[in-house]
């Protein structure tokens, strides 16, 4: 994935039933991909079905896991490792989802997640963002709180394989409130560019890219992109439809 194209990454979450539908969704949208030149796209799949899918080597979609637990091997029942995801020649892995956050992930150990992955030369994106958005902006302290304890101790020359998503937890999913607004995602985009500067200094802060997710489609995606601020999407439903996915790359490739 080359650094200055926005991305957009697919997360299928544990989605579809059969690995024959995930090749056929995998190969149908390797196949509109094809001529897009300021994308870079990926897709988060489900662990099982990531070893199939690596073997078909379509260069143009990059593959990443939906998950990792720090560290090689070890007693850790039902987990996976950055090593042992790192061997199904992944490129990158998403880290920090509200739905992992939901299910226990607490931020210290989001951050072990990261720095394992990172020193792993996998290419990390960490989810942020608020459950309530409060009138008086303390969900912005929440995503400075988040963003401070995720990425604590990791080492400078590592960021370069960071991006963050943020993903307001309301504007995810089928029960989702509504979309973010895009003067909102691309308020916080530049806030977590800001705590990020203050963490690991200007130089980085404005080289990270962030990502917006949350309820992103065909119909709304391109207004997040007219500031330049927002790099790109995590996209989740939309993701499970090659059209929806394919028209969502479209529109950002051409803006
Ligand atoms: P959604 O999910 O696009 O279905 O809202 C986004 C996500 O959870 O990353």
């Amino acid at each position: 994935m080359s650094k200055s194209k926005k991305l957009v990454v697919g997360n299928w979450k544990m989605n579809p039933l059969t690995y024959k539908e995930a090749e056929d969704l995998y190969l149908s949208i390797w196949d509109g991909v094809g001529k897009c030149k300021n994308v870079n796209v990926a897709i988060t799949v489900p662990l099982v079905f990531l070893r199939g899918l690596s073997l078909i080597k379509k260069s143009n979609v990059s593959l990443g896991a939906q998950d990792c637990f720090p560290g090689e091997i070890g007693p850790f029942t039902g987990a996976v490792s950055v090593r042992m995801i790192k061997e199904l020649g992944v490129q990158f892995v998403i880290i920090g989802h509200s739905e992992r956050r939901a299910m226990g992930d607490s931020d210290q150990l989001i951050n072990e997640k990261i720095k394992s992955a990172l020193l792993n030369n996998l290419k990390v994106v960490v989810c942020v963002g608020e459950s309530i958005r409060d009138e008086s902006g303390d969900y912005l302290n929440f995503i400075k709180n988040q963003l401070i304890t995720d990425l604590s101790k990791v080492k400078r020359n590592l960021l370069k394989n960071l991006m963050v998503a943020y993903e307001p937890v309301w504007a995810i999913g089928k029960d989702a409130l509504r979309p973010a607004v895009p003067e909102d995602a691309v308020e916080v985009a530049i806030f977590i560019k800001k705590v990020i500067s203050e963490i690991f200094g200007r130089a980085v802060g404005i080289k990270v890219p962030v990502i917006y997710g949350g309820s992103v489609d065909p119909k709304n995606c391109g207004n997040y992109l007219h500031d330049g601020v927002i790099n790109g999407f995590l996209v989740g439903r939309a993701s499970l439809s090659s059209e929806k996915f394919l028209e969502i790359i479209k529109i950002t490739d051409e803006i």
